[in-house]
């Protein structure tokens, strides 16, 4: 994989185009840095010449997801897996702690290569990073990828709700402003259309489990058994029916361990939108214009024109 060069920048009015750096963020909220054109948390920009050369192991697992692609529902599903459906060991930690995110910074907390260091093998680790920003390391090592890739549309609203209730994200702008800073790819770790093609790619060359939120939706037991097969786990029938059950939306919505309840309200006001929103595929129908529709599948079309990957967008 190519590695890029380090570079970090401050956003500006001018590498910010749309939505969320034209105009000044509301009070508390941040801007985003940018590392070789991908919209970045300044922080994460701030450390990257440490998450650039984290070392990873070769019995080390990535979960490697687009944000709101289902990150924490497959890290809830792996750990089960792993803790062979033992419910108690399931709740040791909030879920969004017991995998370090290898590119998160936020000083004075440990970062998230420091929480990776100091946890020992073998390691589930995770991130959202984009292929040509991952650090060379893993694909070094010939680390195990378990990649969940969302349809664009269904992120795009879930990223929407997510950035007006969390604080440590730039704010949305209205529903049409982001619906164009989305499109040009001006979120934190940038484009959707060239994260899941170079993931996609990465799969032809590399350890890659390449997973859709649709397909663990319409039949989570056919995919669990796949990320047991990946990871070299047998497990009995009921043991993967729990799994199946603990795993649902409607329960993960209520263990305080996945739902992110123990956030303070300076991080995330869930009462804005709940981490655990709606679960669902197709919600993008409740919030698109036909307009924007059409104008979103034409732009679609040509960005996805060079690969063989295809969403399911309705179930
Ligand atoms: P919605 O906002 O559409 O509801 P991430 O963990 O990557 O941030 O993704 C969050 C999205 O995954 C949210 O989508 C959330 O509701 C959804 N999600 C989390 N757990 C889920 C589950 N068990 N089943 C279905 N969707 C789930």
């Amino acid at each position: 994989m190519k590695q890029v060069q380090f570079e970090c920048r401050r956003a500006s009015k001018r590498a910010m185009p749309t939505g969320q750096g034209k105009d000044a963020q509301p009070e508390g909220r941040p801007e985003l840095g940018e590392l070789d054109g991908i919209p970045l948390a300044k922080a994460t920009c701030q450390e990257w010449s440490r998450i650039q050369s984290f070392q990873a192991k070769p019995d080390d697992l990535l979960i490697c997801t687009y944000p709101k692609a289902g990150t924490t529902w497959i890290q809830e599903i792996v750990d089960m897996i792993q803790q062979e459906g033992d419910l108690e060991k399931c709740q040791r930690a909030p879920v969004h702690h017991r995998h370090p995110f290898i590119e998160w910074a936020r000083p004075p907390q440990p970062s998230g290569v420091d929480q990776a260091n100091a946890m020992p093998s073998p390691r589930t680790l995770k991130t959202h990073l984009p292929v040509q920003l991952l650090p060379r390391s893993f694909w070094e090592q010939n680390c195990k990828f378990l990649y969940v890739a969302r349809n664009a549309k269904d992120c795009m609203v879930s990223y929407f709700h997510f950035q007006r209730m969390s604080k440590v994200v730039p704010a949305p702008g209205t529903w049409q402003e982001y619906f164009e800073t989305f499109m040009a790819g001006k979120v934190g770790w940038g484009p959707w259309y060239d994260h899941v093609k170079g993931w996609w790619k990465a799969k032809d060359t590399h350890r890659v489990l390449y997973l859709f939120y649709e397909d663990i939706k319409k039949d989570p037991k056919r995919e669990i058994q796949k990320v047991m097969q990946f990871i070299g786990k047998q497990l009995d029938e009921a043991t993967v029916d729990k799994i199946v059950r603990h795993t649902s939306f409607e329960v993960m919505k209520d263990n305080p361990m996945a739902n992110r309840a123990g956030v303070p309200i300076s991080v995330m006001d869930l009462s804005i939108s709940p981490f655990m929103r709606k679960g669902t595929v197709g919600d993008w129908k409740n919030h698109f214009t036909v307009a924007q529709n059409e104008r979103f599948n034409e732009d679609y079309q040509r960005k996805m024109a060079d690969t063989t990957l295809t969403f399911t967008m309705e179930l």
